[in-house]
């Protein structure tokens, strides 16, 4: 398995980690014992980074991880996160909380539903405006003195946050949407703070979601209750403008002889040594299709091939509804 550093002096994880967020949550029906199976099979074939939260079911993922790697601790990386409130009686409802009681308490729930007794990474989800982060950072850090956590982590976190956090104690990672179709960490400021710090930056939804893997082709494959029915990107003109894109780079897929989440995988992790990948999937052939990944090279041609034909500002529609966007801290 090829492994990357979470930071400048690591530890090394795998350079793909497997996201488990969709195994519970927002992305349809459920199927237990595939994802349990799924997980299984990733860390037979090396995969060491798994990533989970507790806002993800909400609990139900952290259970199910749990349930996973009982018996496996000690060939997983486990990352998970704190910091989004669901609200009991309607969890699309989110708040956000970085109150140091709330993250000693959320730690504490975190282990229990996890059944390990530390965390390897552990994330503030979303910065808390109202609670200076370092302030956040601080109670995060006891934790690491407590011997609960290994590294800390941030996510959705901008560039000056994260200067911050790390006055307070060495920060391994920030975890930003970071794709083919969000360019955002490379023109924000989010990738060069990392690089100054030394911080690994953790890409999630690298495959858009699904979109990029060419899958989907109408917002009708969505069940019911499945969260991109409300994400723009996936409604009308701009699902029918985004699929054209993708249709573009499947082309691309096709000409290199890998497949479209293939391409869309290799093309984050050629962004840097310093970026690392945690496409999530419930399903073991759809992993496997992701590690072949990590077999596909990049020239500064196909490179260019591919910025020509999905330039950062093409994509229509933005990455999230406007409440989950105000949540992010840009
Ligand atoms: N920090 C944050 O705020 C945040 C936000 C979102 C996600 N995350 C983390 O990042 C992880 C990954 O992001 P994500 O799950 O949102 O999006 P993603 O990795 O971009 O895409 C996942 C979707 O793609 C499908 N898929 C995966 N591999 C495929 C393949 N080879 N061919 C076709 N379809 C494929 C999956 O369906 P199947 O499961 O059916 O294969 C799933 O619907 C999450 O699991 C979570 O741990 C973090």
């Amino acid at each position: 398995m090829q492994t990357r550093l979470l930071g400048k002096h690591g530890p090394a994880v795998s350079a793909l980690g497997l996201g488990c967020m969709g195994m519970s949550d927002f992305y349809g029906v459920r199927d237990d014992a595939e994802s349990i199976a799924t997980i299984h099979h990733a860390l037979d074939r090396g995969l060491t980074l798994l990533d989970t939260a507790d806002m993800y079911g909400p609990y139900t993922n952290e259970e199910l991880v749990g349930r996973a790697i009982a018996g496996r601790r000690d060939e997983v990386f486990l990352a998970t996160k704190f910091g989004i409130v669901r609200d009991p009686n309607d969890p699309s409802v989110r708040g956000v909380s970085g109150r140091p009681e709330y993250v000693r308490a959320s730690c504490e729930g975190s282990l229990r539903r996890l059944g390990v007794d530390h965390i390897d990474l552990y994330y503030q989800h979303r910065v808390d405006p109202s609670v200076p982060v370092e302030e956040t950072v601080g109670a995060m850090a006891d934790l690491v003195a407590a011997g609960k956590v290994r590294y800390l982590g941030l996510s959705e976190a901008s560039g000056a946050t994260l200067e911050r956090a790390a006055t307070v104690h060495p920060i391994a990672a920030l975890q930003v949407e970071y794709s083919l179709w969000t360019r955002d960490p490379a023109q924000n400021g989010m990738l060069d703070a990392c690089r100054r710090l030394g911080v690994a930056l953790v890409a999630y939804s690298p495959l858009g979601r699904g979109f990029l893997t060419g899958a989907l082709r109408s917002p009708a494959d969505f069940d019911a209750d499945d969260y991109r029915r409300h994400s723009p990107r996936f409604q009308g003109e701009n699902f029918a403008r985004n699929l054209a894109l993708v249709d573009k780079v499947k082309a691309l897929a096709d000409e290199k002889g890998c497949t479209p989440a293939q391409l869309a995988l290799a093309w984050v992790l050629a962004q840097g040594e310093d970026v690392i990948a945690i496409p999530g999937t419930k399903r073991r052939d759809r992993l496997d299709d992701n590690l072949g990944a990590l077999d596909v090279r990049l020239s500064a041609q196909e490179l260019a091939a591919i910025d020509a034909v999905f330039p950062p500002e093409a994509v229509a529609g933005p990455r999230y509804p406007e409440a989950m966007m105000k949540l992010v801290n840009a």
